[in-house]
Order: C-alpha cells, then sequence, then structure tokens
C-alpha cells in the first residue's frame, strides 16, 4: 500500500483519537467519545496491517484472534467493582508490550549487524525501561487489588536508598545501551533492572493511595508505547502513546489532588504507610458506642427533613443500589425534599465510578455536585444519607495525622443535622481504618445491603411523609 496513503490513515486516526478523548470529557459525550476513538483505532491498525514491511499475516492473525478472544470474555466477565484490577493488568500488558517490541527490534539490529542511530538507541532504552517498570508495577497493583497480596503498604529500611541507587544503576545502564546498542549485557542489566524496580516502587504503596498508582502507571503505558513508536519509526504509535500518556499524568494530577499528595510524593514512593494503631481498626472512637435504625425510623427524620445530600460510595456499586437510590431521590422529591448528590473523586474503586454508576440510573448530571462545592453545603442540610462510603466520609483524614487517610480531603457529612450511613457492619472500607463518624452523636446506622435497605427506606418514605 502506498506509504502516503497511509500516513493520511495515521493522520486520520490521531485527529479521531483527539476527538475520542474531548469527548470522554463529560458523561453526556463520553459514548460518542468512545467510539470515536474507537474508530481511530481500528483506522491506525487497519493502516498497519496495510504496510509494505509486514512478513507473515499469518502469525498475526494468530495473535489477532487469541487476544480478542481473552479480551473479550475478560471484559464480558469483569464485575464494574473489579475494573481498577483490569485496568492495572490492560497497563501492564501495554507496558510489556512495549518492552518486548523495543527489545525485538534491538536483537533485529543485532541479527542484521546493523547499529541502531539518531534517537532509535534512546528510544529502545526507553521503551525496555519504562516499558519493563510499567509491566511488573502493574502485576503488583493488580495483584493488591485483587487481594492476591496484602494491600497494606510494605515498608523497610532504607527503601528509598535502595530505589534511588537502582534508578541511578539503571540510567547509567541505560546510557552505555545507547552509546554500545550493539552489546548484549548492558541490555540485560537494563531489562531486569526495570523489571526489579516496577515492583519495588510499588510496594511501598497501598490502601487509599492506589487509585494513584494506578493511573500514573497508566501513563506510563502510554509514554512507552510512545518510545516504542520512535523505535518502529511509527507516527501513529507515538501520537497515541503520548496521549495515553498525557491523559494518564493529568488524571494522576487530579488523582494527587483529590488525595492531597504532590506528583513528587507519588513518584518517589514509600507514601500510605500506617501508623500501626490506626490501622489495626482502632480509630478514635473514644469508647463510645455506635447507633443502629431501622430504615422505618429513619423515615421520621426524613418526614422533618426540608434537604439531603446523598453520599453514595464503593458499597453502593458492590450492591448495585443506583436504581433504588434514584428512586429513593425521586420519591423525597414527590415529599418536597430537596437531593442532591455529593461526589467526591475517588469514592469507589475507579475514576468517576460514582458518575458511571448514577448516569446508568438517569440521575440528572446537574444533580452531581463535586466536593468542594457540596462542601459549603452540609452544615446547612437536614440529612447527609451515606450509602456504601467510608473512606471518604471519615474526619480522621482531617484531624489524626497517624492515619493512612490523613490530608486526604473528605466529604464533610458530620457538620450536617443528621446523618445516615447504611452498611452492612462496623467492618472497614478500603483503606482499612476506623472511622470515628459512625460514633459521632448525629451518626445513625441502618445496617443491610445498600439495595434492600434503600428500597426498604423507600418503602417507607412513602408510608409515612
Ligand atoms: P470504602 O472506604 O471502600 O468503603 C466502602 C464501604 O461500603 C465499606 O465500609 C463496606 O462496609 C460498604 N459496603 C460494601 N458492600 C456493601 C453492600 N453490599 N451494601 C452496603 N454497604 C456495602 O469506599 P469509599 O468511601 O467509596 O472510598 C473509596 C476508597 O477506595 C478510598 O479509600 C479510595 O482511595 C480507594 N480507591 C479508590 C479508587 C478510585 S480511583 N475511586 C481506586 C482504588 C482504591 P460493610 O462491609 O460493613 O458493608
Amino acid at each position: 500500500m502506498n506509504d502516503q496513503f497511509i500516513q493520511l490513515a495515521y493522520l486520520v486516526a490521531a485527529v479521531l483519537l483527539i476527538r475520542g478523548l474531548s469527548g470522554l470529557g463529560s458523561p453526556k459525550t463520553a459514548p460518542r467519545g468512545n467510539l470515536t476513538a474507537a474508530a481511530g483505532m481500528l483506522i491506525a491498525i487497519v493502516a498497519t496491517l496495510l504496510m509494505k514491511g509486514v512478513v507473515s499475516y499469518t502469525v498475526i492473525i494468530a495473535g489477532v484472534v487469541v487476544g480478542s478472544t481473552i479480551g473479550a470474555v475478560l471484559a464480558l466477565r469483569i464485575q464494574m467493582t473489579a475494573m481498577p484490577q483490569m485496568v492495572a493488568l490492560l497497563n501492564g500488558f501495554g507496558g510489556g508490550a512495549s518492552a518486548l517490541v523495543a527489545s525485538a527490534e534491538l536483537l533485529n539490529y543485532m541479527r542484521e549487524g546493523s547499529e541502531p542511530t539518531g534517537i532509535v538507541p534512546t528510544a529502545i532504552v526507553l521503551g525496555i525501561l519504562i516499558g519493563g517498570v510499567t509491566f511488573t508495577g502493574s502485576l503488583i497493583a493488580f495483584a493488591k487489588l485483587q487481594e492476591l497480596l496484602k494491600g497494606a503498604p510494605l515498608v523497610y529500611a532504607g527503601q528509598r536508598f535502595v530505589n534511588a541507587l537502582l534508578s541511578v544503576a539503571l540510567v547509567g545502564a541505560g546510557v552505555m545501551m545507547v552509546m554500545t546498542p550493539l552489546d548484549l549485557n548492558p541490555f540485560y542489566v537494563v531489562l531486569c533492572l526495570s523489571l526489579l524496580l516496577g515492583v519495588l516502587l510499588v510496594i511501598p504503596i497501598g490502601g487509599a493511595d492506589m487509585p494513584v498508582v494506578i493511573s500514573l502507571l497508566n501513563s506510563y503505558s502510554g509514554l512507552a508505547a510512545c518510545a516504542t513508536g520512535f523505535v518502529l519509526g511509527n507516527s501513529s504509535l507515538v501520537i497515541s502513546g503520548s496521549l495515553v500518556g498525557a491523559s494518564g499524568i493529568i488524571l494522576t494530577k487530579i488523582m494527587c489532588k483529590a488525595m492531597n499528595r504532590s506528583l513528587a510524593n507519588v513518584l518517589f514512593g514509600a507514601f500510605g504507610a500506617v501508623d500501626q494503631a490506626t490501622a489495626a481498626g482502632g480509630g478514635s472512637t473514644d469508647g463510645r458506642t455506635a447507633k443502629a435504625y431501622t430504615p422505618e425510623d429513619a423515615a421520621v427524620i426524613f418526614s422533618n427533613s426540608r434537604s439531603c445530600i446523598v453520599v453514595p460510595g464503593y458499597g453502593m456499586a458492590v450492591a448495585q443500589a443506583q436504581h433504588a437510590v434514584r428512586e429513593l431521590a425521586d420519591t423525597l422529591e414527590e415529599k418536597g425534599i430537596s437531593v442532591k448528590f455529593a461526589i467526591h473523586p475517588v469514592a469507589g474503586r475507579m475514576p468517576g465510578h460514582m458518575n458511571v454508576l448514577l448516569a446508568e440510573a438517569d440521575v440528572p448530571y446537574d444533580k452531581l455536585v463535586p466536593m468542594d462545592e457540596i462542601n459549603r453545603e452540609f452544615p446547612e442540610t437536614d440529612v447527609a444519607l451515606v450509602i456504601g462510603a467510608n473512606d471518604v466520609v471519615n474526619p480522621d483524614a482531617r484531624t489524626d495525622k497517624g492515619s493512612p487517610i490523613y490530608g486526604m480531603p473528605i466529604l464533610d457529612v458530620d457538620r450536617a443535622q443528621h446523618v445516615f450511613v447504611i452498611k452492612r457492619s462496623m467492618n472497614p472500607g478500603f483503606a482499612g481504618v476506623q472511622n470515628p463518624l459512625f460514633f459521632n452523636d448525629n451518626t445513625m446506622m441502618i445496617f443491610g445491603d445498600a439495595k434492600g435497605t434503600v428500597l426498604a427506606l423507600v418503602k417507607s418514605v412513602r408510608d409515612l411523609v
């Protein structure tokens, strides 16, 4: 196929990818954005397959069939609540593929006895280095999220020093590789050290800090693909890789802001270390006990209320309670009670998790209020209704320096007149710490599965108010 035609197809693909990404900026345009980006990717793949350099279609078709089958089965079977693990795996495979392609190109040069020139040797090193770190780092993140490994940060004395030393050694071996590209020894060192560094950089991260590391690894996987694009001289891969890299960094910045961490803090690891007393589930409960209410009791308080802020969290996703929550909001509004939804940036298990679920239940977008805005409203609100959220409403994040979530901005539900919390037990949330909110005088626990409990509340409110 004519090279100019392929470059034109790549240009069209790049435009579609950028338009697709901009569509993902709002829930309304996201489905179309997704389709647009997918069309761009399809065009890029077809154009690549039409290139003169393709040696054998048999291996490519076999790869496409096996990969697509595994991908389709995984995508169909995966629960919404397990999306972060899936994303971690996909990031890891992306990074691993980039490292493999860059390595294969290097071995190809060696076989042909020709030396790579210009930017190519540097791109090969970066493809292997970033791809290797992304591959093992993402596998560790996957294992933590899937609870195959303990989610808590794994820290040891001198950890930062070891990581810094390894990074310096890795950069040194990378420079040697660029200077003597046909020498296998620095290649092996770069490959092994980057795989090791991926593990060591992610093990000290855990608990509530996982969203930051997932978005950072997402960005790394894009940067690795971009470097590999330079190795292959493929402009489409350079563009799509840099788009993933840049959007991953933007998401990382948003996540950092949500967790109140600096990017440097994230990059150099060892954050999220847990005060042992707090990790044991202690929390500052001061010997107080939580009060258990029934949905019928709660309906009585609703009958005297004018305003309610619903705070959804991971438990709403587990129970698939979003439609019941919508029904409750409609019922309260019919009774003249104003209802808004407070959205914490890291509620649930993936960025935008609550927005996606509530959009699925047709909750109007203008009712979803971001954290900074809604926090001003809690003191004037009659009822804060927390549905399966825990860490994102834990007041210890404001006051307890020993808490692993200290410094994370939270939804100030404790400042509302009355607080109802729907969850199944007193078990902690993702960060593994107890929540003193549950023991406050104005907090009432309604124990039960979120869906069943919300439906019972709907019935009680209809019967009573
Ligand atoms: P969590 O702190 O994880 O708390 C969720 C609560 O839901 C649990 O305490 C659990 O208590 C309850 N729950 C579970 N299943 C339930 C069900 N069927 N019915 C009712 N309640 C149920 O959730 P959150 O407040 O949304 O905070 C999110 C946490 O995850 C943060 O620490 C965040 O950093 C972390 N994280 C977020 C992301 C992103 S990007 N959003 C990614 C990875 C990790 P019971 O067991 O007692 O019911």
